[in-house]
């Protein structure tokens, strides 16, 4: 069994985790490779019960799967003991759990710096989650990061810390004119956090590595989106990490020749928090439905989130940047009770009609979005469990989304539960 990467295609929040319900039980392994408590998905298990997780894999939920941490990600071990406790008090049993040694820290001072460069870069803000994540991989890529493993050596840990800090410190006080961090506070308070953490810290790569050679099926699942990728994404509205699937070989160690199928989820329409261009966007009583009756909240901050048409130049982007082989079209009943569903097909930019995603991120904000009007259905869908079941309008809606970007739709969300799919295709190999 191989290797398979989950990604959303577009700004996140795409409902990765119901894919990951999808394949629950049926893989061996769940990594996640990127990104930290940024994140949210919500995992509802067979029983009805609703799981909010932000840090932890979503195969946190099926007992037989081991979940994994991988060195992509950013950890924040408060969060992480919290959701572990949070877990355990339900009865879920988390000695599964993996982190992978490389995983760098998310630290104090990454928190305080994250909150104050946005307040100090006022409307050119990125309009991040507020968690450290930025400032965690800034430090990563500068090699002063602390990893995972320094917490397993106290002497490297307060050395390293108090290095930084001195740095920081001076930032923080001298620059943003807030307080300094204590270093002896901080490490007892990580020291504190080693002591739970130790038995799960781990060598990731080489127990991945083992389970695909024992021909264990391993889900590397996405947090964020393509168009959030640092490289790939809406520069410099992004996050500081690469949610690609070539991000899935960099974040956890597996080779790209292990990866036999990649994943992608979208919405039948699109969302965005934070800032950054989309030019699909609604503000309108269109988009103030769809964020109603798409329940669009963020998981992780509460925030609205900005809601507009289906992007098929966005979709298109994706399947070729991820080389996605299998889309999973997801929310589609929230379009029901429309007399006609726009499509974005491409956009006009300063009088010029073009297909592609632009190169420049000016062009981008000029770029306006030029329409194809399918027709809707009024059914409610939230029954339909095989193609049949759905309106004629519905279907054609799903094939103009195969057609437009590329590759095929496997499975169609038409509710929230967990079986409230269409399954067109297998996900599985
Ligand atoms: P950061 O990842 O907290 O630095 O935030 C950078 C940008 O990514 C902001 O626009 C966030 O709203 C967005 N972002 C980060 N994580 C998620 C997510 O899980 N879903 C949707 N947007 C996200």
């Amino acid at each position: 069994m191989p290797a398979i990467v989950l990604v959303g295609a577009q700004w996140g929040d795409e409902g990765k985790g119901k894919v990951t319900d999808l394949l629950a039980g049926r893989v061996g392994y769940v990594v996640r490779y990127s990104g930290g408590n940024n994140a949210g998905h919500t995992v509802i298990t067979p029983d009805g019960q609703k799981y909010a997780l932000h840090l932890m894999p979503s195969g946190a939920l099926s007992p037989n799967t081991v979940i994994v941490i991988g060195n992509g990600v950013v950890v924040d071990p408060k969060v992480l003991l919290d959701e572990i406790d949070g877990l355990a008090e339900r009865g879920v049993d988390v000695s599964r759990l993996l982190i992978s040694g490389d995983a760098h820290l998310i630290m104090p001072h990454h928190r305080a710096l994250d909150r104050v460069v946005e307040r100090y870069l006022g409307s050119a803000r990125i309009g991040t989650t507020g968690r450290g994540i930025g400032p965690a991989y800034g430090d990563k890529v500068a090699r002063i990061g602390i990893r995972a493993q320094d917490l397993l050596d106290p002497g490297i840990l307060r050395q390293k810390l108090e290095l930084v800090l001195r740095e920081k410190n001076q930032v923080l006080v001298k620059v943003y004119n807030r307080k300094a961090l204590d270093a002896g506070a901080v490490v007892q308070e990580y020291l504190a956090y080693a002591q739970r953490l130790r038995p799960y810290i781990a060598d990731t790569r080489t127990v991945l590595w083992r389970a695909l050679e024992r021909g264990e099926a391993v889900l590397m699942e996405g947090a964020q989106a393509t168009m959030l990728d640092l490289d790939h994404g809406t520069y410099p509205f992004v996050t500081s990490s690469n949610p690609t699937a070539a991000g899935a070989c960099v974040g956890t160690g597996i080779p790209p020749t292990a990866i036999s199928r990649v994943i992608g989820v979208t919405k039948a329409y699109t969302t965005r928090v934070g800032s950054g261009p989309f030019p699909t966007e609604l503000f309108d009583e269109l988009g103030a439905r769809l964020r109603r009756i798409g329940d669009e909240y963020g998981t992780t901050t509460g925030r609205e989130r900005r809601c507009g048409w289906f992007d098929a130049v966005v979709a298109r982007y994706a399947v070729r940047l991820n080389g996605i082989t299998d889309l999973v079209v997801t929310k589609l009943d929230v379009l029901s009770g429309l007399d006609k569903v726009p499509i974005c097909v491409g956009y006009e930019i300063d009088g010029r009609r073009v297909d592609e995603m632009p190169m420049t991120q000016t062009a981008l904000h000029h770029a306006r979005p030029v329409y194809e009007e399918l027709d809707g259905w009024l059914a409610d869908l939230s029954k339909a469990r095989t193609e049949a079941d759905l309106p004629a309008a519905a279907r054609r809606y799903v094939e103009r989304i195969e057609e437009l970007s590329g590759t095929r739709v496997s499975v169609v969300g038409v509710g929230p539960g967990r079986d409230e799919n269409v399954v067109r295709h297998d996900l599985l190999p």
